[in-house]
């Protein structure tokens, strides 16, 4: 297969990630369809398509004729199988949890074209704990987005063991056709390249709140003013969710019983009173003013 024969692109999970991955790809030309098994996720993301193509046009950001191919391009079905029949890239957007990814590639792996590339969007679950399920494992492969995924322009693509050279190449071709960044990982490491990086960040910034040596508001103002980053940790994990950042150290604790990876108390807080961030209207800053 070659990157121009990738017509169709399905997209599992509508939430957090999904909903703007899908719309990027129906912005780009893809057939793009768009499955969730909650309703009303699936409905939030098509409620978001029909208001931001209208505020693109609005902000002159597209064109009319544009807005309307994208809105062609993309659809909406509660339907797995409906959603993979016809793809020949699947992108993976579900919850971060390893078992409930392995049972979504085994059966889309049955519903897919065989020459489909599965692609999983996870932020830290490596292709090869989940390749393995399928039929295919030399076109299962990490294509980690970024949130809020319209804006940010890097894409790791991440080769394991398992890869072939060329669901890698494609991957990095149908990042071009989406005009991202695509970076190419030669080895699976945890975090990859970009959330390595944060995640040392965050650690820090815990550190500080957690010993009380500033708010998590100063520490923010601190890498916002002081190092020019575009927020703070904390501000960043109400985007990305604090659901997300407790899972992923809840998985890590369980892999190596360390109490360092433990989430920490602050965090464990925000997540128990079901505190996510901005999807829930509060997590470190309170957005309940905001639409
Ligand atoms: N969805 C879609 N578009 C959005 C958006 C959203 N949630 N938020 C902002 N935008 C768009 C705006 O429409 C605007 O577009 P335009 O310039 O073409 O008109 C542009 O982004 C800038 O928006 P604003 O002027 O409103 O706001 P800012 O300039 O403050 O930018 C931001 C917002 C792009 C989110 C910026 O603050 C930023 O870059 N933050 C850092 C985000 C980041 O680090 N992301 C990576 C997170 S880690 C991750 O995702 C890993 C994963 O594994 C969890």
């Amino acid at each position: 297969m070659q990157i121009n024969d990738v017509k169709n692109i399905a997209v599992i999970g509508a939430g957090n990630m999904g909903h703007q991955i899908a719309l990027l790809c129906a912005l780009h030309g893809f057939k793009t369809t768009c499955t969730d098994v909650k309703p009303d996720i699936l409905k939030r993301a098509e409620t978001f398509a029909d208001t931001y193509l209208p505020e693109r046009v609005k902000k002159g950001k597209l064109t009319q004729a544009q807005a309307d191919v994208a809105r062609a391009n993309i659809s909406f079905t509660p339907s797995l199988a409906e959603a993979v029949k016809d793809a020949d890239y699947v992108i993976e957007a579900v919850l971060e949890i390893l078992d409930v990814k392995r049972k979504v590639f085994a059966e889309v792996d049955k519903l897919a074209p065989s020459h489909a590339i599965l692609a999983t969007n996870s932020s830290f679950i490596v292709s090869s704990q989940i390749a393995d399920v399928t039929q295919r494992p030399s076109q299962v492969l990490n294509l980690h987005f970024f949130n809020p995924a319209l804006v940010m322009k890097l894409v790791e693509v991440v080769q394991g063991p398992h890869v072939a050279d060329e669901t890698a190449q494609i991957s990095l071709a149908l990042c071009e056709r989406l005009e991202k960044i695509g970076v190419h990982l030669k080895k699976e490491v945890e975090g990859f390249l970009l959330n390595r990086i944060l995640k040392a960040i965050a650690r820090e910034a815990f550190w500080l709140v957690e010993m009380g040596v500033a708010s998590f508001e100063d520490i923010d103002k601190a890498q916002v003013y002081g190092a020019g980053h575009p927020m703070g940790a904390f501000r960043l994990m109400d985007l990305t969710g604090i659901d997300l950042a407790y899972i992923r150290m809840t998985e890590k604790f369980r892999e190596t019983g360390d109490p360092a990876d433990l989430p920490p108390p602050s965090l464990v807080e925000r997540y128990m009173k079901g505190w996510y961030g901005e999807k829930t209207g509060k997590g470190w800053y309170d957005y309940s003013d905001k639409k």
